[in-house]
């Protein structure tokens, strides 16, 4: 049973944000732009790719957590909660927990209406009975939870460990912010990938196929589509680095030679060497992680981990 409201028209034009958001990270020293602006049509087919390459272990090691723990689930959170989504459901993750907890409502939250009433479409198909209430908004800012769930407890769910994109403190404040929308009987599962051997992590982010080079290097393609660019795509490489300090894993475009360029207008300059930041991926050790949900307004009730250690997914009760 798929609710849904009129969506906005899509737009056609190039996105205010996206051109503020770019000029802004282009006009830093060091460049860095933020990780939301991969995901145009490419960006989130190669996105999807990723998730199927054999270095990438977090999306199969996290659908494993979600398949093998279903009991726990049922268990731990009971029947009849609103399950909250921050991001479109994936139609690989999200029937596994539905199908374990028997749900009273699902409300997928996504910045895309397009993606998000065709996931939500899905969804509803394989939960006749369920309903589905998607809310078209962005997680980063004040949302309102549809009143059809107003007396159900609730049930965050953030997997793909997308809260590693964030800085700690942003992390903090999303948490918080989640805390606050769920109300306080709400708990949340939320996926954290963990720190490990910096090989493997590595090439996760460096596959040998290059998608994930090709996957960084789309956003060049669309700043230059979209943004009346003319960076040039052979200028750039695709670095993926381990901040250790920082316990995260940077990706860059890095000029291979001096560059000049456009950008709506504006002129910029590389030196040989210089990087533009394009996405930090934040690894949490199982204390960090802990210590990062209690810092959010949340306390952590049990884990599940698989065997390798690679990937947590953590449950949690407001504080
Ligand atoms: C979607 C943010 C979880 O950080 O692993 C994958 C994005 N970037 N490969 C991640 C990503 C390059 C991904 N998240």
């Amino acid at each position: 049973m798929l609710l849904t409201e009129d969506a906005p028209a899509p737009t056609r034009s190039a996105d205010p944000a996206f051109r503020r958001d770019i000029l802004a990270g282009l006009s830093c020293t060091p460049k860095a732009t933020p990780p939301i602006w991969f995901y145009d049509q490419r960006g989130s087919e190669l996105f999807e790719a990723i998730t199927d390459l054999p270095e990438y272990y977090p999306t199969r090691t996290e659908t494993g957590l979600l398949e093998r723990h279903g009991a726990d689930f049922a268990a731990a959170v009971g029947a009849g909660r609103a399950v909250v989504e921050f991001g479109a459901g994936s139609a690989r993750k999200t029937p596994h927990l539905l199908r374990a907890i028997a749900p009273a409502a699902y409300v997928p939250i996504d910045i895309s209406g397009d993606f998000l009433h065709a996931s939500s479409a899905a969804l509803g198909d394989a939960f006749p009975g369920l309903p589905v209430l998607p809310l078209v908004g962005d997680f980063n800012g004040p949302l309102t939870l549809p009143t059809a769930i107003a007396a159900m407890p609730r049930l965050g769910f953030f997997p793909g460990s997308t809260i590693g994109n964030m800085e700690p403190g942003e992390a903090v404040d999303l948490l918080r912010a989640m805390r606050r929308l769920l109300g306080d009987d709400a708990q949340l599962l939320i996926g954290m990938d963990r720190i490990k051997d910096r090989d493997r992590l590595i090439a996760a982010y460096d596959d040998a196929a290059g998608v994930t080079a090709a996957f960084n290097l789309n956003l060049i393609a669309r700043i230059n589509r979209e943004l009346n660019g003319d960076m040039p795509m052979d200028g750039l490489a695709h670095r993926a680095v381990w901040n250790d300090d920082k316990a995260r894993i940077e990706m860059h475009l890095e000029a291979v030679h001096p560059l000049t360029f456009h950008v709506s207008g504006e002129r910029f300059s590389m030196v040989q060497g210089e990087t533009i930041h394009t996405e930090s991926s934040h690894k949490y050790g199982p204390r960090d992680s802990r210590l990062l949900l209690r810092a959010g307004g949340w306390n952590p009730v049990q884990e599940w981990s698989d065997s390798d250690g690679l990937f947590s997914l953590m449950l949690a009760e407001a504080a």
